[in-house]
């Protein structure tokens, strides 16, 4: 184990579901992790490739093992973890709390310990543990908390990514119970609605979210254009997917990619890798942004404080007309009489400006402004 502990920030990586759901095999795998070291994901961060569910045979094996499909997996999974670590990524696995997992595979209820031996012995170094076919008469906290302790038996350093969908508002203990992370909604689907309401909802919970275990808004749907196993309401708009990765950066919650890599736009590609938008997701103190201002229709302004000294302001539109989204500095803390004036850099295009007071853009329906900010003299 890792002296400092694994997620000091917001693991970022990328997960099979949101695009492929069932439809998972190991060239898919191979040329994912081929991708995201050749396009430089990896380099900016995303590090686990994870499988998630429909991975292994509906039955263990005599021993009480998990198996891996062999249609699917042919070479196995210790060969596919050997795929993905010769790559330098680290390889993320699936299973479930219940009996069984949400696509009706075994899981780990009472499977624990052996199950993360397999794990284990494959070369897992990250577990999505859901909670499908949960018992009603067993206790979630308990499960939790043992999934953790079967990894840690296994001395394998392995990040354990709790899937429970806000059930028993994990953000009060999932931290205590040893994950590292914890699914705080339902499943994200590809709409602006659905982006929304996850951010919205999640907002309030957002001063648990911190070093070591870490609010999972669920995997991005940035990218997909309506294809695939979470797309099925039309897919967004660039600046919707905007919105969605500028949300997710802005709150320092995990990045785990979901669209295909292989089939990916540059305006995608280019948002997924933007620099300054990761930086602030993986900013060390990870603080949550305030409300500087909102209006009913969902316009709101916030303001970030970043490990350096400097800050995030963040613009966003979700209404449905182009409109101004306003910001008065005195808001922030920033009395006139102080004498300073913020220059703004727009992380989208490096244009900066310098304001004194207020700033109030005018920002098109569904898409954002998002600046990094710094003190000057005026
Ligand atoms: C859901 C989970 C999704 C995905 C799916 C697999 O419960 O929230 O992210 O893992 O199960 O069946």
């Amino acid at each position: 184990m890792k002296a400092e502990g694994l997620a000091a920030r917001p693991p970022m990586g990328w997960n099979s579901w949101n695009t492929f759901g069932p439809h998972i095999n190991e060239r898919l795998i191979f040329e994912t992790a081929d991708r995201m070291v050749d396009e430089g994901y990896l380099e900016a961060g995303y590090e686990y490739l994870v499988i998630d569910d429909c991975w292994s045979l509906k039955e263990r094996d005599a021993n009480g093992r998990l198996v891996a499909d062999p249609e699917k997996f042919p070479h196995g999974m210790k060969a596919v973890a050997a795929y993905v670590h010769a790559k330098g990524l680290k390889f993320g696995m699936y299973s479930c709390a219940g009996t069984l997992t949400c696509a009706g595979y075994p899981a780990s209820f009472d499977h624990e310990f052996i199950d993360a031996e397999t794990f284990a012995e494959w070369g897992v170094d990250f577990l999505k543990y859901d909670f499908c076919y949960f018992p009603r008469t067993a206790d979630c906290k308990t499960h939790y908390r043992r999934i953790a302790m079967a990894l840690k038996a296994c001395r394998r350093p392995i990040l354990l990514s709790a899937c429970n969908w806000g059930v028993e508002e994990p953000w009060t203990w999932m931290q205590g119970a040893g994950a590292q992370m914890y699914r705080s909604t339902g499943d994200i689907n590809e709409s602006f609605r659905s982006i929304m309401d996850i951010a919205d909802s999640q907002e309030p919970n957002l001063a648990y979210n911190g070093p070591y275990c870490w609010n999972d808004m669920d995997m991005l749907v940035v990218g997909m254009y309506g294809k695939g196993n979470v797309a099925f309401t039309g897919g967004c708009t660039d600046a919707e997917y905007r919105t969605h990765f500028g949300l997710w950066c802005l709150f320092s919650v995990p990045l785990m990619m979901g669209a295909d890599l292989r089939d990916l736009r540059a305006e995608s590609k280019a948002l997924l890798l933007n620099k300054e938008l990761i930086a602030i997701d993986q900013d060390p103190e990870a603080r949550a942004p305030y409300r500087l201002w909102d209006e009913k229709d969902g316009r709101r302004s916030y303001c970030k404080h970043l490990s350096d000294g400097t800050y995030v302001l963040a613009y966003f539109n979700p209404s449905e007309q182009d409109a101004q989204v306003n910001s008065n500095f005195e808001d922030a803390g920033l009395q006139f009489s102080a004498g300073y004036a913020l220059e703004l850099t727009d992380v989208f295009t490096g244009e900066v400006i310098r304001r004194t007071e207020y700033y109030n853009p005018i920002v098109p329906s569904h898409d954002c402004r998002i600046y990094k900010a710094r003190l000057v003299r005026r």
